[in-house]
C-alpha cells in the first residue's frame, strides 16, 4: 500500500441539487433531484486515496452532530484512518451544489464549519503524524495559515508535499517554497499567476510563473482537455482518460489528487503518476456525487489496461 498519506482539510455534507438552470435572485425554481452525500475536498481526496489502497489518515476538525457521523461512516467504508478534533462549539459544514442538467457542471456554496477552526496550534499537536507521512496532502477550504504550517512541518521532515490550491485564494509568497507538487485547475492558475488559462500554451505559461514562485512541480489540470506535467526540465501534456459519458464533474479534481498521492505513495513516477490520476478522474465523472463516485484500484488498473 506505499508510505503514509496525511491529508489536511475538510469534510461537509455535500447536498446536490440537479436542475436545468439556477435561480435568478428572488425567484424559485423546481429541481429535478435532490442527493445528500459525503464531500469536502480533503475528505474526498482522502476517500479517493483510501479506495485506492493507500495507507491514508485525515486530519480534521468536525462538529459533534450527524454530518459528524456521516464522515466517520464514510472514511470507515473506504478504509481512511482520522485525527479529528472534535469542536461541539461549531458545526459539520455542508455544501450546497447546483449541478445543470444538461452538461453535469456545478456551481458551489462551501460553509466548512468547524473546519474553519483549525488553528496553526492543532498542526502543531499532530507534527508527528505529519512529519511521519510519506506523502502531505492539503487544499485552502480550511484556514491558509494551518495548511502553511503544515506544509512547513512537512517539508522540514522531508515529507513529498502537495498543495491543491483550491478553492482559489490569494496566497502568502512563501508557501510555493513548500509545494513539491502544486495542482491548480485552470480557474486556480489563472487566479495565482494573473494568467488568463484557455489552453494547453497558455497552462504552460502559468505553470513557469508558479515555478519561478518555488513551486517544484506544477500540474495544471485542464478538464476535458487533461492535465499538464510542468517542471523547470520537462512539460508534458497528459490527454482525458475517457471512461464513458459524463454525469457529474463535481470532485473531479479530488479524484485527481487522490489518485496522485496513491501513485506517489507508491513511488511511481510522476509522468506515470499523472496518467494514474487521470484515470481516477475519469471514472469518477461518470457517476453521481463526489466521494460516493471514486473508484477502486481495480477498476482504475482494469481501464488503463484497456487504453
Ligand atoms: O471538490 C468538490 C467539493 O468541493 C465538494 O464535495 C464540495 O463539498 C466542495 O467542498
Ligand atoms: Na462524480
Amino acid at each position: 500500500s506505499g508510505k503514509p498519506i496525511v491529508i489536511l482539510g475538510v469534510f461537509v455534507a455535500d447536498t446536490a441539487y440537479r436542475a436545468d438552470r439556477q435561480p435568478r435572485m428572488g425567484e424559485t425554481i423546481l429541481g429535478n433531484s435532490f442527493k445528500l452525500g459525503p464531500g469536502g475536498k480533503g475528505s474526498n481526496q482522502a476517500v479517493a486515496a483510501g479506495k485506492l489502497g493507500a495507507d491514508v489518515t485525515f486530519l480534521t476538525r468536525l462538529g459533534v452532530d450527524p454530518f459528524a457521523d456521516m464522515a466517520m461512516q464514510t472514511w470507515a467504508q473506504a478504509g481512511v484512518k482520522n485525527a479529528v478534533i472534535d469542536t461541539p462549539e461549531s458545526y459539520t459544514g455542508a455544501a450546497y451544489i447546483f449541478v445543470e442538467e444538461t452538461t453535469g457542471n456545478n456551481a458551489i456554496i462551501v460553509s466548512p464549519g468547524a473546519a474553519m477552526l483549525i488553528s496553526p496550534a492543532d498542526i502543531e499537536a499532530n507534527a508527528g503524524l505529519i512529519g511521519g507521512a510519506g506523502v502531505f496532502v492539503t487544499q485552502l477550504e480550511q484556514p491558509i495559515d494551518a495548511a502553511l504550517r503544515a506544509l512547513e512541518i512537512a517539508r522540514g521532515a522531508g515529507v513529498t508535499t502537495i498543495l491543491n490550491p483550491a478553492p482559489a485564494a490569494t496566497l502568502p509568497d512563501r508557501i510555493y517554497t513548500l509545494c513539491d507538487y502544486l495542482t491548480p485547475n485552470e480557474t486556480e492558475a489563472g487566479e495565482l499567476t494573473g494568467i488568463k488559462v484557455s489552453s494547453i500554451d497558455d497552462a504552460r505559461r502559468a505553470a513557469d510563473s508558479l515555478l519561478a514562485k518555488g513551486v517544484g512541480t506544477v500540474v495544471v489540470t485542464l478538464g476535458e482537455k487533461g492535465a499538464l506535467l510542468h517542471t523547470a526540465h520537462r512539460s508534458d501534456h497528459v490527454g482525458v482518460v475517457n471512461a464513458g459519458p459524463v454525469v457529474e464533474t463535481t470532485g473531479a479534481g479530488d479524484a485527481f489528487n487522490g489518485g496522485l498521492a496513491a501513485a506517489l505513495s507508491r513511488g511511481v513516477e510522476p509522468l506515470q503518476a499523472v496518467r494514474f490520476a487521470s484515470a481516477v478522474a475519469g471514472i469518477s465523472v461518470t457517476r453521481p456525487g463526489t466521494a460516493p463516485s471514486m473508484p477502486t484500484l481495480q477498476e482504475v488498473e482494469a481501464l488503463l489496461a484497456s487504453l
